[in-house]
């Protein structure tokens, strides 16, 4: 009995126990996650296998936190093709391996990885469940169905246009394309959403301080993450005025929950469209065979904010990363410049107007630079987890037991030299071969995979084909150069589910063109 605490059992005694308690607990978790747990024979590091403090330190705290996908990347380099990065959570690194995604897992999403970084909006996107996935998501993809996106294409040109009518106006101005992109991103958008763009790209600076504001709060979604969900609710019951003083992005995150509020909140009371006329987001659902309680105002709320986070910094870091590659390689933005010109020259000639997203997608060379991009960007480079309660998967030799968090990274198939040579560099050219281009597409998916799929994937391609177009058309007016920008200004850096560059942004100065596009002189 004494051998713990050899004075007798007065005072002193009951604190070693109650210290020491604890630590016998952890320590007889630790031996079995190491040795009796399913997943100990799994290949990984040993401290990952024994704590979630291991991966949380890179999350947190290791360089600014957001930096466990660069050391899941190290892992597999020196553990092969399938670790365990955490106590409960195997990561594989093969182009080839899709189990968990197909329709027939029927995965959930982890709850501890999604909703506690999203915080409580009970949205499509961190719905746990496969069913409650699939009831939510129904009427949801009946928005995003190609035929009502159509129907919004002039909002959406609207949109890139007036981009460029900005930037034309900005002649011998620096501007942050990180900032003007997330602008038309949440435009197009809200545009889409709505029927009428929330504005962002009327701000007379491209709305800068927004990036803090996003920056913050997926930075506490992952600090939320690690610290049981406690942070993000909150951080939301903070009273404005003290929120503000902790941190004046808050109040750029204060205006756009207000806006979304309104938004959302007219078009429940709006009366039913006129049959024929359009539906938004809001009334689809409202409209749809939901039941009741998933047509609440926080439901909907939830939703429109999930799709405008998910299509705003996502959408935007791909254009980012096209743009960065073309204005570095002057021999790329000629060859681009040209298969513009010739198409816009024959589509006028038949009586055409600008060139339109039916047009631009034949083109291969257009077509390639927007692949590289999807390719390159990185805007996800989160892990997507998924757990598979009703059978067992297998890896090559390895059983993953039921109820295991799986996950994959689309990033390590894009990266991968054996689908894509030199995967390093940004080669529209590997596009053009249509037989090559089968096998790539294969391999392409910045949109995640399976039953959870992005939902805004045929918005964001109509947004960066329109862009490209027009941004560097001959017909645009201006010319953008890189303005004292290194690689480390854009590129992901930390990964707070979407992926956020360690420096300033993409910033680039504005000329007037001195290029005649197609016959406009002087313009
Ligand atoms: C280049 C741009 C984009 C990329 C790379 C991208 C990527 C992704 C990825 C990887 C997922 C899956 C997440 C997961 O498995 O946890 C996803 C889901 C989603 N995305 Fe996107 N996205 C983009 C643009 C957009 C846009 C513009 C919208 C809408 C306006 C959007 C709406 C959504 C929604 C609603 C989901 C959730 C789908 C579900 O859970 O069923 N995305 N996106
Ligand atoms: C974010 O905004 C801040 C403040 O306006 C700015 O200094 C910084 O360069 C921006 N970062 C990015 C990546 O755009």
């Amino acid at each position: 009995m004494n051998i713990l605490w050899p004075y007798g059992l007065s005072g002193a005694p009951i604190l070693v126990y109650l210290l020491l308690i604890p630590c016998l607990v952890a320590l007889s978790v630790v031996v079995y996650r190491l040795t009796l747990h399913p997943l100990a024979r799994i290949p990984g590091p040993f401290l990952a296998a024994c704590t979630g403090l291991y991966e949380a330190y890179y999350e947190c705290i290791k360089d600014g936190g957001g930096r466990y996908w660069v050391e899941i990347q190290e892992m597999h380099r020196r553990y092969g093709p399938i670790v365990r990065i955490n106590p409960w959570e195997v990561h594989i690194a093969d182009p080839d391996w899709n189990a968990v995604y197909k329709y027939s897992a029927r995965a959930s999403k982890p709850r501890w990885f999604y909703f506690r970084f999203f915080g409580k909006f009970p949205s499509t996107n961190v719905a746990e469940s496969h069913a409650l996935h699939q009831l939510r998501r129904g009427p949801l993809q009946v928005y995003f169905a190609s035929s009502n996106i159509q129907r919004y294409m002039p909002t959406i040109v609207a949109q890139v246009d007036k981009l460029c009518a900005r930037l034309r106006a900005a002649d011998g101005c620096v501007v942050s394309l990180s900032d003007a992109f997330r602008c038309l991103a949440t435009d197009v958008a809200t545009g889409f959403a709505f029927g009428a763009p929330f504005g962002h790209l009327d701000e007379p600076t491209f709305d800068r301080e927004f990036n803090v504001s996003v920056r913050t709060v997926v930075k506490t979604g992952t600090w939320s993450r690690h610290t049981f969900g406690l942070l993000l609710p909150m951080l939301h019951s903070l009273p404005e005025s003290v929120a503000k003083k902790m941190n004046p992005a808050f109040g750029r995150v204060k205006w756009m929950k207000d806006t979304m509020t309104s938004c959302v909140q007219r078009s429940m009371n709006k009366p039913e469209p006129a049959p024929g006329s359009p539906y938004d987001m809001v009334q689809t659902l409202v409209a749809s065979s939901l039941p009741p309680e998933e047509k609440t105002f926080p439901r909907l709320f939830s939703e429109t904010r999930s799709v405008i986070m998910a299509g705003t910094e996502t959408t935007a870091t791909t254009l980012v990363c096209i743009t960065a590659h073309l204005l570095s390689d002057p021999f790329k933005l000629h060859k681009l410049r040209a298969e513009l010109g010739a198409a816009e020259a024959a589509k006028q000639e038949q009586g055409g107007g600008p060139l339109e997203y039916a047009d631009l997608r034949e083109l291969p060379f257009v077509t390639g630079v927007i692949n590289e991009g999807l390719r390159l960007a990185n805007p996800t480079p989160s892990r997507l987890p998924r757990v598979c309660e009703d059978q067992d998967l297998r890896y090559k030799n390895y059983v993953i037991p039921a109820g295991t968090t799986i996950s994959t990274t689309t990033q390590d198939t894009h990266n991968d030299g054996r689908v894509f040579a030199h995967p390093q560099s940004f080669l529209p050219e590997r596009w053009a071969d249509p037989e090559e281009r089968r096998r790539l597409n294969r391999y392409l998916q910045p949109w995640g995979r399976g039953a959870r799929l992005c939902l805004g994937m045929e918005l964001a391609t109509i947004d960066a084909y329109l862009a490209v177009s027009r941004l560097f058309g001959p017909g645009a007016g201006f010319d953008m150069s890189l303005y004292d920008t290194q690689d480390e200004d854009w590129v992901p850096y930390h990964e707070w589910f979407a992926g956020f560059p360690k420096g300033r942004g993409l910033r680039v100065r504005i000329s007037r063109s001195k290029e005649v596009g197609h016959g406009k002189e002087g313009i």
